[in-house]
Order: structure tokens, then sequence, then C-alpha cells
């Protein structure tokens, strides 16, 4: 029987790329993200380079992250970065009151930041301090950065042992100035936005994009009134979108003990970021019709409750088959969307919420997530094929949204085709249309799936959920038909 899914890639207009800081990163002094996750102090016992741990080091550069986003979040607009440099024994001890109220002992401040993104060979997006900072803490963290002249800051960054400045590429006015950035309302804060990134564009030469601080999910208006009064004073725009899987922020649910119902209102829920990109993006059109100003989704993941015996204010949780879905199809999302996205950042890195690493003492162990974005590297940079896909929707009670999602890339003479099946309890299979690409043969490829929907990788299980070769395609011509099982997603390489 011909499969009633199907799916045609678009060559003619195949013109845009794949932004690749679509696949970026955020970490935040939350939790055990910095401390604990990526740091842990040239002292430790636990196997480091220079206080970074050796094993989420390599895992990370597997990843190839192209840009990664610090030093918050909510924690950005309470810090005070001169807090952060210098001899380390003489680095003032603050309390994190946002994540916590612990001790922040400022061991890793800029130096320890900026060097890990040389290291990963990712751009550095500093996110600075509207909320309770100054312009002047910002100019003077900017020339400290970023200025090889005989000035003040550059030269107090030498004394502090690095000659040359840093590649920052990114800056952030703002975190979520809506809320824990300072409770703003949008008019006041595009004032401030133009202010910041007036000095912001003097101090820094117009080295950096400045990143405005965007919506809280569906506040459309936000976005209109920040757009109106200050597009000609940003390089970008971000939007923050979480998926709640109950969609009840008071009662998020667990990230391992769920069933069908929550499986599915999960991935409903982040879904939507499809027609909140649009929305957003539709308003931006207004004030910026050649798109000048791209949207950059800086924070996205699913937020479940945190771990049973975890401290709270610590996000830390676990993540599921369910969540390499949700990263897998936000991707095709993001995708689709590449005229306007040009940048998202998981939250967060290790450790915090959708993380890609969780480590326990002197363990580690890789989520389903890491996989999906090692996975889906291959589309980095790549130029997007519009992909038209038509298929059975997945139901659950009176809802429903569709089985599969899809996306296609081509660089370097190849394509690439990811597909994911979101059914959990149907195999499906796709007759992909590759008429025109002229390929002949699948010379790669791999799946991604569990036994369950809620299967974990765990310290002592860290391999539940890994890649695997996959075999269950057919090229024939230019027609590729493949079956997807159950909750799964897979990726092609096709030559
Ligand atoms: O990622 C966790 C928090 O979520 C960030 O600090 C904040 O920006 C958002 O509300």
């Amino acid at each position: 029987a011909t499969s009633q899914n199907k799916m045609t890639l678009d060559f003619d207009h195949a013109t845009l790329t794949i932004n690749k800081n679509i696949y970026g990163h955020f970490a935040e002094h939350l939790g055990r993200c910095i401390y604990d996750g990526i740091w842990v102090g040239p002292d430790s016992d636990i196997p480091n380079i220079n206080g970074y741990r050796k094993d989420i080091l390599e895992a990370l550069k597997e990843l190839n992250i192209p840009v990664l986003r610090w030093p918050g979040g909510c924690f950005a607009d309470t810090y005070h970065w001169k807090d952060g440099v210098g001899p380390v024994e003489n680095r003032p001890k603050i309390k994190n009151y946002f994540w916590g109220g612990v001790i922040e002992d400022n061991s890793f401040g800029t130096h320890e930041f900026l060097n890990l993104c040389e290291i990963l060979g990712a751009d550095p997006y500093v996110s600075v301090n509207v909320g309770s900072g100054t312009v002047e803490e910002m100019v003077e963290w900017i020339e400290y950065m970023t200025s090889d002249e005989d000035v003040p800051m550059a030269n107090w960054r030498r004394e502090n042992g690095r000659e040359d400045p840093w590649d920052v590429k990114f800056l952030g006015i703002g975190n979520e100035s809506w809320g824990c950035g300072g409770e703003m309302r949008p008019e006041y804060y595009s004032d401030l936005l133009r202010r910041y990134s007036l000095y912001a564009n003097l101090y820094g030469q117009r080295k950096f994009k400045r990143i405005g601080c965007g919506a809280n999910g569906t506040d459309y208006n936000w976005t209109d009134v920040v757009m109106s009064r200050a597009a000609r004073h940003m390089d970008a725009l971000s939007v923050h979108y979480y998926t709640i899987a109950t969609g009840n922020w008071g009662n998020k649910s667990s990230a391992t003990d769920f069933g069908e119902e929550l499986y599915f209102s999960a991935l409903k829920h982040s879904l939507h970021m499809d027609e909140l990109i649009s929305k957003h993006s539709a308003i931006m059109d207004k004030y910026d019709p050649q798109k000048r100003i791209p949207l950059m989704v800086d924070e996205w993941g699913i937020w479940t409750d945190p771990e049973p015996g975890s401290t709270p204010g610590f996000l830390y949780q676990q993540n599921s088959m369910r969540d390499a879905l949700i990263a897998a199809t936000t991707f095709d999302i993001f995708h689709k969307h590449c005229d306007r996205v040009q940048m998202a950042n998981i939250a967060q890195m290790v450790n915090v919420l959708q993380a890609m690493i969780l480590t326990k003492d002197d363990q580690m162990v890789l989520t389903p997530t890491y996989h999906i974005f090692n996975m889906y590297k291959v589309h980095q940079n790549a130029t997007y094929i519009p992909v038209m896909l038509k298929c059975e929707d997945y139901k659950f009670g009176n809802e429903t949204i569709p089985a599969l999602s899809g996306t296609a890339s081509q660089k370097d003479g190849k394509i690439n085709i990811s597909l994911s099946n979101l059914n959990p309890n149907e195999s499906k299979t796709i007759e992909v249309d590759l008429e025109g690409a002229k390929v002949k043969n699948v010379t790669n490829a791999v799946i991604l799936t569990a036994p369950q929907i809620n299967s974990v990788n765990t310290f002592e299980n860290p391999d539940v959920v890994k890649p695997e070769h996959f075999s269950d395609f057919r090229l024939k011509k230019e027609k590729l038909s493949v079956t997807l099982p159950p909750h799964s997603i897979v990726t092609l390489e096709i030559q």
C-alpha cells in the first residue's frame, strides 16, 4: 500500500542558510550548570583542564557548539562583572538571590567564560546587567573584554593575565526585562534599550550584535512596542518560550513519570513554537520588512518539576525520549523560519532544565537531547531545502497533532534529511520525493529511539537512549521510503 505520508523537497527554493547559531547553548550561574557541571576548579579531584571538567569539554566539543550565552538568565541582571575578575582569592563571595540563595564565590568569571568559548570554538554571547546595573558598568566590561588599546579596563585585563582582547560577537541588552530583569513595561524598556545600545556601539566600536530583550512567549504587544520604538537601536530581538507539559507553570509535572496524555500535551505545547515565531515575525515585518533584525529564541526547551530530592531552585531535571522529540521537532520549526530565526539557545547546557549532560560527582551522562544536537549538527550552516509534508494525524482524546515532522538541508554535495515519528504506538512509513536531486545512495543513517516514551539515560544505565545505525529505508530513483518506529527520530545523509 502506498503511504499517506509524503514529504516533497523543493530544491527550486533552496536559497536560505540555516544559521549554525540555531544550535546555540545557554549556561547560567544556576544550580549545577557552571559549578559542578562545567567548572570544578583546577584543584578538584575530578579530571579537569585548568578547572574545566575534562569529560564535559570532550562531550561538548563533539556538538560543534556555535554560540554560548552567559551569565544568565535572571542571574545576569544581578551580576556585577568586576566581582569575577582578578586573583580568585580576592574575589568576593556573593549570594545568588534568584537561584537557591547559594553563595557564589565568583571563581568562574569573565576570563573563565571567554576562555571556555575559545576552547569550544563557540562565539560568546554576553548578557549585560540592565536590571540592577549601570551603563558605566556595561561600557567598562566592553572595554575590558574587547579593547586592544592603552585604556584603563584593557590594561586591567592585561594585569589579570590576558594580553589580547577576546572576540565577543553578541551582547544581550537585559534579560527578561519584563520579569526578573526589572519588571519593566515595553515602553520603558525601549528607552533603556536605545540608551544602552548607543553606548554599547560606541565602546564596542560597532563590533557587537546587540540583542534586544524580547517577549515572554506570546506577549506580542512587547514585540510590537519594542520594534516600533527601538528597531533602529538593535541588531536582533530575542524571545523566550518554554514547553510546560501541563500548560500550567504552577504544576509542571514530572520529567520521567508521565503517560501518553502528558507526552502528547508536551509535544503539542512545544509545536506551538511554529505559530509563536510566525506571529512575532509578522509583527517584526511591519517595522522591518527587509528582515534586517533576526529573531533569537535565546531560551527554549521543556521545563518540568525538578528531580525529587534535588534542590528546587537548581532546576535539575531528567531528560527523556520525549525531550529528544521536542528538540528535533523544534529544530524542524527553526529551520522552517530560518529567514528570521538566526539564533536559538537551549536552556541549558549542563544539569539545568533540558540539559545536554547530567553529572553526579565524577560521573556524567549524555541525555537524549544531547544525541539530537549531535545528529542534527549536519544542518549547521547548510542550505535549507523547504519541505512540503503531508501526513497522518496523531490523535489523543479529542486533540490531534501531526504524526510526523521533518526537515532537509544540503551542504558539500550531500543532502541531510531528518524525520520524526511522534506517534508512540505505531510505526509510520513516509515517502520522500527527491525529484531533481540526482542522488544515488544513502551514505549514512542514524536513528534515536527508546523502549518507552519516558526512557532516560541514568548514571547506572547511560546508554538506554542512544543513536544506532538505521536501515529501514529504500531509495529507488529519486523516491526514498522510510519506516520510522514509534517515537523515533532518524537522520539520513544522501548523495
Ligand atoms: O533558564 C532559567 C530561567 O528562565 C532564566 O534565568 C530566565 O531568563 C528564565 O525565566
